[in-house]
């Protein structure tokens, strides 16, 4: 048998990245628009993105931040933060907007910037229905806030307390259970209707929990939700690589300065826009399944949100292509997933 070293697939998409805002902007979105047609772009800026208008507003300065070749091909998809004070009438102003394609939901507290995030789910069910109606779909950060349960544990708290009946008291929403790290999210999402899908990160499916410990605390490996034990890595790769279209790519690339990740009080996130596709050929390589890499990354998630698929291709090769140490990102400098080491396919 002969092994692929070249593979060809249409332009793919990231259904998930942070791209953060003003001087920083300009130090990561080259990365991605390389790579990538479209992506969903986070709203859980500090001062987070709540309304069409501060949509609009960032998504200006996105394309005002991006480089000169991308600025018309690359196309920034927003999405609004949900609080418990979204009007249910944002929803159709966000649909007829045409560049608002979903709405995040971040439980208070969960991670970076969710403090204004939703404290009771319930009391947001009037623009859940509107949603619904509307076809906008619903992005869940699935971990519960509670300290009292344990940091690993909670996606699948989150899938029993809340997850499940969301999707029982609202069949015809549209949900992504985004960056799931856990077999039960994979069962979940295989069992639901094909309203239910999810994004898979890159970051969880190369590595384990221990990889947080590895020699010493390594807080570039830090990311929320918490990278899990094997058996869920393992289930991660094979839904991924399974060719069901319920999961779709998204890299969950987080960026933040050196500083607040070697911090006592780490922040959560690790960059990956780097190497957006190549990890994930490197994985699907791995596990004797780069026929199903674009169907993951370049159909699923289109097809899901009902948007056209791209129509260009990339050709990526297995070759070695060195990882920076760090770069500059802002006034500072962040550093990259696997810094100092190597992508082992590459674009060509
Ligand atoms: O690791 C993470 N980083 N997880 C999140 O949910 C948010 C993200 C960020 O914005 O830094
Ligand atoms: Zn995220």
């Amino acid at each position: 048998m002969t092994v692929s070293s070249k593979i060809t697939i249409t332009r793919p998409d990231d259904w998930h990245l942070h791209v953060r805002d003003g001087k920083f902007l300009p130090s990561v979105l080259g990365d991605t628009a390389q790579r990538f047609a479209r992506a969903i772009i986070m709203p859980n800026l500090a001062d987070p993105v709540t309304n069409t208008q501060r949509a609009a507003d960032y998504r200006d300065r996105i394309i005002e931040a991006l480089p000169n070749e991308y600025k018309l091909t690359f196309d920034p998809l927003m999405t609004l933060y949900l609080t418990n004070r979204t009007n249910a009438s944002e929803i159709k102003k966000a649909m007829d907007s045409g560049f608002i394609h979903a709405v995040k939901w971040y439980p208070a507290g969960a991670t970076t910037n969710s403090d204004k995030g939703v404290s009771d789910i319930v009391g947001c069910y009037d623009v859940l229905e509107a949603m619904a109606d509307e076809g906008m779909p619903l992005l869940i950060h699935g971990e519960v806030t509670d300290p009292n349960v344990d940091v690993f544990d909670r996606e699948k708290i989150f899938i029993d307390q809340f997850l499940s009946g969301i999707i029982k008291n609202f069949p015809t929403l549209k949900v992504v259970f985004e960056h799931i790290t856990t077999e039960d999210a994979v069962s979940l999402v295989e069992s639901a209707s094909k309203n239910v899908a999810a994004t898979i990160t890159a970051h969880h499916m190369m590595l384990n929990r221990n990889a947080l410990f590895q020699g010493g605390i390594r807080p570039h490996h830090y990311c929320l939700p918490v990278l899990k034990r094997e058996k869920h890595r393992a289930a991660l790769i094979k839904a991924a690589t399974s060719g069901s279209k319920k999961f779709f790519l998204g890299t969950d690339s987080a960026p933040h300065t050196k500083s607040t990740k070697e911090n006592a009080c780490g922040c959560a996130g690790i960059y990956t826009s780097h190497g957006g596709i190549e990890f994930y050929a490197e994985i699907f390589d791995k596990a004797g399944a780069l026929d199903k890499l674009e169907g993951f990354a370049s159909f699923n998630g289109p097809d899901f949100y009902n948007l056209p698929r791209n129509h260009d291709k990339i050709t990526l090769q297995r070759k070695k292509v060195k990882i920076t140490e760090e770069f500059t990102f802002g006034d500072e400098v962040c550093v990259p997933f696997r810094a100092g080491g190597e992508l082992n396919w590459s674009i060509i």
